[in-house]
């Protein structure tokens, strides 16, 4: 590992973090080089290539490797209600009073970053128990990603060990209300909740899906990976996918300070449309 690390130096780290930033949109910095190099190991083991030049090679020469190398270099930490702080507004202040405002539309929300599903797997479970004290209430939660592995854990709706564990103790009702245990172990979300659910495969960095617009967009933990041009491309983009007044949600590190433009600032972390 350490012979492979010290390798990756000079021109080959700039072609790699260059690959990296053409094909996710993330600006790595060169720090983050013995992470990379951890990553893309067993890759050249399972292509039978001897050196990180022979993979960066490879990459540069064809597509076939492409969505793996963007699985491999992209970070997926995640936490079913992650921050407390966003799902007591979204919870006691955001759906009362849209639906108050909308009693006869369906809410859609977009979990922009989806990774395996938590976040979006955590909007289903609020909007259930919304839906429970207001039957006519309907959502619909649309979660993307540009990593392939993470989004079939998500659409699986099967969760197990550290994120479920945390789940279990923060929130045993809703474990108990929205899953299934499995002769394996593994939760299985319920299909009351997984019905609501979609999720596809969406670069921030394009044009968002033609044709949805969102009441509320969840953007969090992931702005944080791109530098500022790119960031404003991406808020660009969350905006073009917003009906007006809708929301935008970010992650606990991340604000908009330096791109106020497009956003409005309601509370820590919450921004609206205009
Ligand atoms: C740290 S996770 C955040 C997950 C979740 N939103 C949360 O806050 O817990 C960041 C996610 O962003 C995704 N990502 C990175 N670059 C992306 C891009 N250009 N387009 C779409 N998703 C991207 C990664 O694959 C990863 O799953």
């Amino acid at each position: 590992m350490a012979e492979a690390a010290k390798k990756l130096e000079g021109a080959a780290l700039t072609r790699l973090l260059s690959l990296v930033k053409t094909h996710t949109g993330i600006t790595m910095e060169e720090r983050k080089r013995d992470m990379l190099t951890a990553r893309i190991k067993p890759r050249l083991r399972i292509l039978g290539l001897e050196s990180m030049e022979d993979y960066i090679d490879h990459l540069e020469q064809g597509k076939v490797e492409i969505q793996d190398f963007v699985n491999l270099v992209t970070t997926n930490e995640t936490h079913f209600f992650r921050t407390q702080a966003v799902w007591d507004y979204f919870q006691n202040e955001y759906l009362p009073e849209w639906y108050k405002k909308n009693p006869d539309t369906i809410l859609r929300i977009w979990s922009a970053a989806a990774s395996t599903g938590e976040e979006a797997h955590s909007l289903g479970m609020a909007c259930e128990e919304f839906r429970f004290k207001h039957p006519s209430f309907k959502y619909k939660v649309m979660g993307s990603d540009i990593d392939t592995e993470v989004l079939a854990k998500a659409r699986s709706g099967v969760f197990r060990d550290r994120t479920l564990d945390e789940l279990k103790n923060r929130h045993p009702t809703l474990v108990e209300k929205y899953f299934r245990e499995q002769a394996d172990g593994t939760f299985r979300i319920s299909p009351v909740v997984s019905a609501n659910l979609e999720f596809f495969q969406h670069n921030l960095h394009k044009a968002p899906p033609k044709g949805l617009m969102f009441d509320i967009v969840f953007l969090r933990n992931v702005l944080i990976y791109f530098n500022d041009q790119d960031q404003e491309l991406v808020l660009s983009n969350m905006h073009r996918a917003l009906k007006p007044e809708g929301m935008l949600i970010l992650g606990e590190s991340e604000s908009l300070a330096r791109h106020k433009a497009q956003f409005t600032f309601k509370k820590p972390l919450i921004y609206m449309k205009g």
